[in-house]
């Protein structure tokens, strides 16, 4: 399934898709939105036109996934609000899609729930009222510790990371970030994956949580790409 524009990783039941949307997204008119998205293609309408591309792209990656990887019948999404983690009708397997700019990430897993994050670093990262919501005590010291290029650089994968949890939580960012000690999450709830390609320099972090399907206090291991 990897082309030009996106790479597919697939490790222990866990599918992720990264890559750019395409500047020219074409096939859109043709495609039957019904079939592609299910119950969810009323939100079509409601989009801003800037974001339908970003939108269906990611629910094409999706369906790659489910029906070239991992061959199984597809029904499309179930229709939920915004703010609320996207499913897959008639499915057991869990989904979890992030924007940024042009780039998109979406993650299926067969068992348990998937959150994935991408961000891009930016100066955003530098502000210290961001790094007193983002980080606990411990962390804000380690960022404290690092030149500025390095520490943005930190904390913005730190903030994929404690995002894509959250989303596969399915809380969004209802979830306090200071409560969450990154580095601990290795040996608590979940297994986790952080992908961070061309890791140190890049310009985007990109970050994958599957957590079990038992509540979110459970035990875990963690497994790290980046
Ligand atoms: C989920 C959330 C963390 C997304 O953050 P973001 O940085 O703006 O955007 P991202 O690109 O990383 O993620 C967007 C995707 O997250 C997914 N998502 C939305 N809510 C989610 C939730 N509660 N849990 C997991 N995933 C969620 C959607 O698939 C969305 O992509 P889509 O618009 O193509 O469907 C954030 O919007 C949030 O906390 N939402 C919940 C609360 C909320 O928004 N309430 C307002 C309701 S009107």
């Amino acid at each position: 399934m990897s082309d030009a524009r996106r790479t597919l990783v697939s490790a222990r039941g866990v599918h992720v898709v990264t890559g750019h949307i395409p500047a020219v997204a074409s096939g859109f008119d043709a495609e039957d939105p019904d079939e592609l998205l299910g119950t969810d293609a009323a939100t079509l309408r409601t989009l801003d036109a800037t974001r339908v591309a970003s939108y269906l792209t990611a629910r094409r990656w999706v369906r790659d996934i489910v029906t070239v990887r991992l061959r199984r019948p597809w029904r499309g999404f179930e229709a939920t609000p915004r703010g609320v983690k996207p499913r897959l009708a008639d499915s057991t397997l869990d989904v979890s899609i992030a924007h940024a700019g042009d780039r998109l990430v979406v993650g299926v897993v067969e068992h348990g729930r998937i959150g994935v994050d991408i961000e891009l670093v930016a100066s955003v990262f530098d502000q210290p009222s961001l790094a007193r919501r983002l980080c606990t005590p411990s962390e804000r010291r380690r960022a404290d510790g690092l030149g500025p290029a390095e520490r943005r650089a930190w904390l913005t994968q730190l903030w994929a990371v404690k995002e894509s949890y959250a989303k596969a939580l399915g809380v969004g960012l209802a979830l306090d970030f200071r409560q969450v000690d990154a580095a601990g999450l290795r040996h608590r709830d979940a297994v986790r994956g952080v992908l961070t390609p061309a890791a140190g320099t890049s310009h985007a972090k990109i970050a994958v949580s599957w957590v079990t399907a038992a509540p979110p206090r459970s035990r875990s291991t963690i497994r790290s790409t980046g």
